[in-house]
């Protein structure tokens, strides 16, 4: 287990990318705080958790305040007595596009993306000292590094994520603490469907049987979110005791096109043959998924 004896908080574990790494990081023997402001998706994260043997609880607090900043980082010290990871992956808000400029909506971005990050390592700080030294990894995305119409202010604070990464790096290197990024791209997944309704011993055969057509489909692909939460494990853990101030792309190759070949004009025939190819792995793992669930229930 890569995580043992450590403890992980995660904000935005009650969905998602977030319960992915939430999972994930729990599988590996870290006891996991789940923070997040919907009482439903954060107990279900716990529920899954508890399930599978693992260690959670789930903490409220609001990140784009201080006071919910400190109260899940104080809930995560108060409940298992210690804090090695702050997975810093909450996001909510939206601007629209610049004509149609949404200042609350770009200031929630901001607050809950960018200055939870710096606020939340501030209030980690010294938790992380008293533990001889710790790990942060935010979520950043595909859009720090392109651009996207409509985006504005996501972007700029997923790009300033990256920003804040590198500073913090450097200035939290003598705590020995390090702090790095994913970079996600579109996401969604059936890892944790097969996991969840097969069971985990099935995995090698999906993956044999559908993880290179998925893989491999022309862009773009949905990223898994356990592929995510994978890449921010593997920034946590020991492993990358020498990595800091990086970003980890995990997009599928999305982030490596440029938006108007990605967006833009684009053979008909090969848009209509990528998302006939799409419906038809939908359909075929679907298909898939409820023979096994037949199989293994006529097993003894
Ligand atoms: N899903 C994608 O395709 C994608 C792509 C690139 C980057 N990302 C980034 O990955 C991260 C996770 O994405 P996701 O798709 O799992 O998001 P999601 O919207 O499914 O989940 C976000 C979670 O954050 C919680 N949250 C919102 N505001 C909060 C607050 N103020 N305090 C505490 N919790 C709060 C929500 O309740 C929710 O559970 C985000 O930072 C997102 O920007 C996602």
């Amino acid at each position: 287990m890569r995580l043992q004896g450590k403890v992980a908080l995660i904000t935005g574990a009650g969905s998602n990318i977030g319960r992915a790494m939430a999972r994930l990081f729990a599988r590996e023997g870290a006891a996991v705080v789940v923070g997040d402001t919907d009482e439903v998706g954060g107990g279900e994260t716990v529920r899954l958790i508890e399930t599978a043997g693992g260690r959670a609880c789930w903490v409220a607090g609001d990140v784009s305040t201080t006071q919910g900043l400190r109260q899940s980082i104080d809930g995560a010290v108060e409940t298992y007595g210690r804090l090695d990871i702050f997975l810093s992956n909450a996001n909510s808000g939206a601007s629209g596009t610049i004509a149609q400029f949404d200042r609350a909506g770009a200031e929630k971005l901001l607050m809950v993306n960018l200055m939870a990050l710096m606020e939340g390592a501030h209030y980690c700080l010294p938790h992380m000292q008293q533990a001889g030294g710790g790990a942060i990894v935010a979520t950043s995305s595909v859009q720090a590094l392109t651009g996207v119409p409509g985006h504005p202010a996501y972007g700029a604070a997923k790009a300033g994520i990256l920003g804040a990464v590198r500073s913090m790096a450097v200035e939290l290197w003598p705590y020995k603490v390090r702090v790095n990024a994913v970079c996600p791209g579109g996401t969604a997944g059936k890892t944790w469907t097969v996991i969840d309704e097969l069971g985990e011993e099935y995995l090698p055969e999906f993956e044999a049987r559908f993880g290179g057509d998925m893989r491999h489909l022309p862009l773009p692909v949905p990223t898994d979110p356990m592929a995510i939460a994978q890449a921010a494990l593997f920034l946590a853990s020991d492993e990358a005791s020498y990595i800091t101030g990086q970003h980890l792309s995990v997009d599928a190759g999305l982030g490596m096109l440029r938006y108007d070949v990605f967006h833009g004009p684009e053979p008909l025939d090969t848009r209509q043959a990528k998302s006939q190819r799409q419906s038809e792995l939908q359909a075929e793992f679907e298909a898939w998924l409820a023979a096994k669930k037949e199989e293994r229930a006529r097993e003894p």
